[in-house]
């Protein structure tokens, strides 16, 4: 403890970094011919307008707080850290079935965590890298020493399955990451967050109050994410002190393929490389908003698309609307 005026503070480190990852999905698999069946739609339409080829939906009797849970064991053991280090739960998600209790405490539970610091975190699709953002200052500040933060929807409950505007795109998983002290400045971890919120356009993700459905504003929002979310990322990589060219992987929100390859694209105008690798989850995911980014980098790992040691850029943009961005070290 290091004293300040007439209070201590905690002693502080110079900053956080990954430890590891992990990621659950429902077994189902729902393709683009399912959703066909049920609403006036087709396989080319969502191949072609947002790169989807499958999803994974829960079953009905799922719970959130179940995906949340073993994606948060894979990633501690993944970690090598014990769950009765781990202080500090943080879950992101917007698709809670109800706002009491809130799922982080529960999820620790299942886990086994002994009376850590525990609290749900909502920017939606941005969500994760909220957490992250939150997870490594609290590192950082010596608040807490071990922090698991996951991304958890199961979205498939928020759905009007007969809408084909949003049927088609959004999806259920949970991710996790487990964030821990970086003892000198050679191992920080996690850059600094570009982050901010664009209340203005709340009302283009919200839920229908009289459906209590998920309704979208995609054109809109698309237009929004294409032009707003390059800047976000590029500062993010400024604030780490790096450059474009420095990224070895690009692990954006999984919104759509068109509004992660224009990101890229701009990316790559801006000096970022043509070898840098695109995150592509969505092809086999679908949308799975808080999860999306966690997943992606689960899933590139396990194909060798991401390395430890690697730089990675990570974005996430959503509801609010709402974005942030930071620099990762890969674990
Ligand atoms: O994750 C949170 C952040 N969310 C996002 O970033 C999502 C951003 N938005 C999008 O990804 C896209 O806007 C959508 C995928 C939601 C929609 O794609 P779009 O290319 O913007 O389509 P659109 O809404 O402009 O619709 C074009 C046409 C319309 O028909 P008309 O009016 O031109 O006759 C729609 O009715 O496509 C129609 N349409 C469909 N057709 C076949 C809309 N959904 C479908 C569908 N299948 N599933």
């Amino acid at each position: 403890m290091s004293a300040t005026g007439r209070l201590q503070l905690a002693a502080t480190v110079p900053g956080a970094r990954l430890l590891g990852l992990g990621s659950l999905q429902p077994d189902r698999v729902v393709t683009n011919d399912e959703l066909a069946a049920r609403v006036d739609t087709n396989d080319e339409w969502i191949r072609s307008r947002v790169g989807i080829e499958s999803r994974r939906i829960a079953e009905k009797d799922a719970l959130l707080v179940e995906m949340a849970a073993e994606a948060g064991v894979r990633a501690l053991k993944d970690s090598g850290v014990d769950p009765a280090e781990v202080d500090t739960v943080i879950v992101a998600t917007c698709t809670m079935p109800d706002p009491i209790p809130n799922a982080a405490a529960q999820v620790a539970h299942r886990i086994g965590i002994p009376a850590p610091a525990a609290f749900d975190l909502n920017t939606a699709c941005s969500g994760f890298s909220y957490g992250l953002a939150v997870a490594a200052d609290l590192v950082r500040a010596g608040t807490s020493s071990s922090v698991l933060v996951i991304g958890a929807e199961k979205l498939s409950d928020w759905m009007d399955w007969t809408d084909r505007s949003t049927c088609i795109i959004f999806a259920d998983g949970a991710g996790a990451a487990v964030v821990g002290p970086a003892l000198d400045a050679a191992s920080v971890g996690v850059g600094p967050v570009a982050w901010g919120s664009a209340g203005d356009q709340y009302q283009t993700i919200r839920v229908n109050p009289e459906t209590r459905a998920l309704h979208q504003e995609g054109q809109a929002v698309f237009r929004w994410a294409t032009t707003k979310v390059a800047p976000v990322a590029l500062r993010a990589i400024e604030l780490a002190g790096l450059t474009p060219a420095d990224i070895d992987v690009f692990v954006p929100h999984q919104a759509n393929l068109r509004i992660v390859e224009a990101v890229a694209k701009r990316l790559r105008q801006k000096g970022a490389r043509e070898d840098m690798r695109v995150a592509d989850d969505i092809v086999h995911s679908g949308n799975t908003s808080s999860a999306s980014i966690p997943l992606a980098m689960d899933h590139m790992r396990a194909e060798g698309r991401l390395r430890s040691g690697e730089i990675a850029l990570l974005v996430g943009f959503g509801a609010g609307l709402s974005y942030a961005a930071q620099v990762v070290v890969c674990p």
